[in-house]
């Protein structure tokens, strides 16, 4: 092998001054920073791949798998979520992105004291759910749906909660229940 062949093959880069140095490798793109999360009122620190979705971080992380995964394209709303009070796809949202922010998932829906939530007894007095795995999404869109004022008819429910697809096609029981727990509440 020549001596200039054997130069082609290992990369070097060149200082200001003209003389050859050794590339460097890159940086370590596996390294995982600290994400600070707060989940129903309790502080998270978690290292975790800037890439990491809400929702993965919720269910793989924390721990918390009440927040179901359906499509994980923004297509379905099982992932649903509150975040600072609204509703966010979370497998639509990077962990990373709420550092500050106020996380609520259908485990932090019930009172302290073990009450369910309006909402959550309304769709069991309604029958609101057969499989089960779309209701946690339903329910923190519904919370978020009468927090917004957008459910003042059961047109105006239909349309808001046109996010959220329901295999089971509970709908009119979804509807029925929504309608309860704004009429008890006058907000959720
Ligand atoms: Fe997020 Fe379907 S899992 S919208
Ligand atoms: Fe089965 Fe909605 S209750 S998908």
């Amino acid at each position: 092998m020549t001596g200039s062949a054997s130069m082609a093959a290992a990369p070097m880069l060149l200082s200001q001054s003209g003389q050859s140095t050794a590339a460097q490798p890159p940086p370590d793109v596996t390294d995982k920073p600290d994400v600070f999360l707060t989940v129903n009122g309790q502080p998270y620190r978690i290292a975790l791949d800037v890439r990491t979705t809400l929702l993965d971080a919720l269910r793989d992380h924390i721990g918390l798998t009440g927040t179901k995964k359906g499509c994980d394209h923004g297509q379905c709303g099982a992932c649903t979520v509150l975040v600072d009070g609204k509703r966010v796809l979370s497998c639509l949202s990077f962990a990373i992105m709420h550092p500050d922010a106020k996380v609520t998932t259908i485990e932090g829906l019930a009172s302290g004291t073990g009450n369910l939530h309006p909402l959550q007894q309304a769709f069991v007095d309604h029958d609101a759910f057969q499989c089960g795995y779309c209701t946690p999404g339903q329910i923190m869109s519904a919370v978020g749906c009468i927090r917004e004022g957008h459910a003042e008819s059961d047109d105006d429910i239909r349309e808001y909660m046109s996010g959220n697809l329901c295999r089971c096609a509970a709908y009119p029981n979804i509807v029925a229940a929504i309608r309860q727990a704004r009429t008890e509440t006058g907000k959720a």
